[in-house]
This record gives structure tokens, C-alpha cells and sequence, in this order.
């Protein structure tokens, strides 16, 4: 073999074997390099005889282009070698089980507040806020709830324990939303003092309350809606129309009959409870009663500091867990705090 030939021979051998980029610029230098073999050659060229120059100056160009092409192939092949590796390693597995994310979704309870919510605020009505964690004042005293009324009881309400154990005096878990009605009044009349005339207050206050009892309709920690509106001529018909229009604008259904029943509340004269049944579907004739009422009474807001000679008005707890069994056809009350998912998946 003609040396050049061997050259190339070699060069292209040398290039083969060699596995990385950097590795290949090395063993490039050995024959293209500033002092290369192939260079070397180019460089003797000069030594020949000018009749051989020319002939021999072409056949190291050739070896030359020959190497530097075996370099050129060389370097691409590693390239798509690296690439090929780079693909392998980054690859997913397409077939394997996704990780899946799972989706939260809203208590039916929830979703029956926003819904009360989104209905009264259509109505002209604010939504207000209180403490879960109540003043006895606010909870019974002012509104007008005797010092030996049965609901005082600790049978029926939760007192807070202070450090040593004993019942903290006046502090207990709301027993109803009725407390934020006290608040929020107390705190309307504040920010209008100065006036004439009172601004009417209507107002939704939605939340927890706490009391001891357990069963299917009742849960030692339910919820409920106050509603309060009080202005210069707000009668009980008002009520009848507020609710009665609520409720078939809640249950999307003119199906429903409501009935407000004598009773008693002590900060309400006269007082009711408000029970409904639907008059088609399969809760047909079922009534559940699933609020009290009545018109404030004059003690009430003599205690927040508006005359009751000239101010008048009705109040209102609804419980929204009753309106959520009725619209999901629920039986069972405690189903909706047990925390089951099989149940609660069923209303996202
Ligand atoms: C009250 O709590 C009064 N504060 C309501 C009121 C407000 C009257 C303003 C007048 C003016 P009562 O204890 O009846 O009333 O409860 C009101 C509603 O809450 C009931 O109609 C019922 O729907 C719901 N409720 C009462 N106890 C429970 C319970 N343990 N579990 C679930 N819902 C209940
Ligand atoms: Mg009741």
C-alpha cells in the first residue's frame, strides 16, 4: 500500500476507535495538526524536485481531503450517538399509568350557602360574619333570653372550659347565628349615629353553631343562616314573602307549600317556625321544619340602641343542612360530617 494510503488508512482507524467529541480533536492533531503527519508531508513538498512537486502535491491534497472527510463523518456519527443516548435516557414511558391529580370539589353544604347567598344578595341584602366562639351577652342576654332559660342549659350548650378546667364564665360555642344580629346591629348603629333616619338594615350572617344534640335530623355542630331586616314598616307579611319566595327560587320549583307555625323565641313577638314540604316529586307531603322567625321584639333593640317605637322588623334562622337533605334527597343529617368521599363524591 502506497504510504499516503496507509495514512489515511490509519487516520480513519484512529478516528473510529475514538468514543467522545474531545477525544477526536486529539487524535485529529496527530495528522492534520500543526506539526500532523499530513503536514508534515505538506510542509517536505518543498524539498522535492520541481518536476515531482505538482504530482505529489495532489496526492497529499487528496490523502488530506480523504482524512479530514473520515474526521467529518466521524464527528457526526458521535453526534447522532450522543443524541441517540441523550433520547434514550429522556424518554418516557407513554404506556405507564398517569399520576393522577385528584380534583377537590365543593360540601354540598358549601354549595348550598353560596346559593343562599347569591339569592338574598339579589334581594338587596349584605352578608355578615361573627364569632364562632361566642359572649354569653350576645348569645342569650340580649336577646332577651332569660337567666333560666332551658337553652342556657349546659345540657344544651357548649361552655368553654378555662385553664384550670373550670366553666369559663360567659364563654361559649354560638348556639345559634342570632348573636351576629345583636353585632351587626350594634355596629349599624355606630356608623350611623348622627342621622335622621336609620338606614334599613337587611342582612344574611350563614355559619356554624354548636349544640348538644345527635341525631338524623340534628348535629352537635350544624349550620345556620340569620336573616334580619329591619327598617321603618317592615311587617311579617314581608317575611311570608321574603321566604316563601326564596325557597321556591332555591328549589327552582313552584311545587311547595310553606307553613309558619305558632311558637316562641324570646327575641322575637310573635315568633314561628317555618316548615315546608314539596306537593309533587318523591318528598311529597314530607314537611320538615326548617326555620324559626318572627318579628324582633321591641326588647331586642332596646338592648342595641334603636327605638323600637319607631323601628320594626322580623329575623329569621333557617338551617341550611335541612335545605341541602331536601335538595339532594339526603336522609340521613350526619352524613353530610362524616367526612365519607363515597358520599361526598356523589355532589361534586
Ligand atoms: C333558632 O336557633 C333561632 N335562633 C332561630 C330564629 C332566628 C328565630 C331569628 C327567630 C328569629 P331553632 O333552634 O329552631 O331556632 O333552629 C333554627 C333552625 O336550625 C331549625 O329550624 C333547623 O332547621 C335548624 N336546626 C336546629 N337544630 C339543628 C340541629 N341540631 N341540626 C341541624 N339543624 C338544626
Ligand atoms: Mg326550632
Amino acid at each position: 500500500m502506497d504510504r499516503l494510503d496507509q495514512i489515511v488508512a490509519e487516520a480513519t482507524a484512529a478516528f473510529s476507535e475514538t468514543g467522545d467529541p474531545d477525544a477526536l480533536e486529539q487524535v485529529k492533531a496527530i495528522y492534520l495538526g500543526r506539526n500532523g503527519r499530513i503536514t508534515d508531508l505538506l510542509k517536505g513538498l518543498g524539498k522535492l524536485p520541481v518536476d515531482e512537486r505538482k504530482a505529489a502535491g495532489a496526492a497529499v491534497n487528496r490523502a488530506k481531503e480523504a482524512v479530514e472527510s473520515a474526521l467529518q463523518q466521524r464527528r457526526e456519527a458521535l453526534r447522532r450517538m450522543a443524541l441517540a443516548a441523550r433520547l434514550a435516557e429522556e424518554a418516557l414511558d407513554v404506556s405507564l399509568p398517569g399520576r393522577a391529580q385528584s380534583r377537590g370539589g365543593l360540601h354540598p353544604v358549601t354549595r348550598t350557602l353560596e346559593r343562599i347567598e347569591a339569592l338574598f344578595r339579589s334581594i338587596g341584602f349584605a352578608v355578615a360574619d361573627g364569632p364562632e366562639i361566642e359572649a354569653e351577652f350576645q348569645n342569650f342576654t340580649a336577646l332577651n333570653t332569660p337567666e333560666d332559660h332551658p337553652a342556657r342549659s349546659m345540657h344544651d350548650t357548649f361552655y368553654l372550659e378555662d385553664e384550670a378546667g373550670r366553666v369559663a364564665k360567659g364563654i361559649l360555642l354560638r348556639t345559634h347565628t342570632s348573636p351576629i344580629q345583636v353585632r351587626y346591629m350594634q355596629a349599624h348603629v355606630a356608623r350611623y349615629a348622627g342621622l335622621e333616619t336609620m338606614p334599613e338594615i337587611r342582612v344574611i350572617a350563614p355559619g356554624r353553631v354548636y349544640r348538644v344534640d345527635s341525631d338524623a335530623t340534628h348535629s352537635p355542630m350544624f349550620h345556620q343562616v340569620e336573616g334580619l331586616w329591619i327598617g321603618e314598616s317592615v311587617s311579617f307579611a314581608d317575611l311570608k314573602g321574603v321566604i316563601g319566595d326564596f325557597l321556591r327560587r332555591f328549589f327552582e320549583s313552584d311545587d311547595l307549600q310553606v307553613r309558619f307555625r305558632p311558637s316562641f323565641f324570646p327575641f322575637t313577638e310573635p315568633s314561628a317556625e317555618i316548615d315546608m314540604a314539596f306537593t309533587s316529586g318523591s318528598l311529597k307531603g314530607r314537611w320538615l321544619e326548617i326555620a324559626g322567625c318572627g318579628m324582633v321584639h321591641p326588647n331586642v333593640l332596646r338592648h342595641v340602641g334603636i327605638d323600637p317605637e319607631r323601628y320594626i322588623g322580623f329575623a329569621f334562622g333557617m338551617g341550611p343542612d335541612r335545605l341541602t337533605m331536601l335538595r339532594y334527597g339526603v336522609n340521613d343529617l350526619r352524613l353530610f360530617f362524616d367526612g365519607d368521599l363515597r358520599f361526598l363524591r356523589q355532589f361534586v
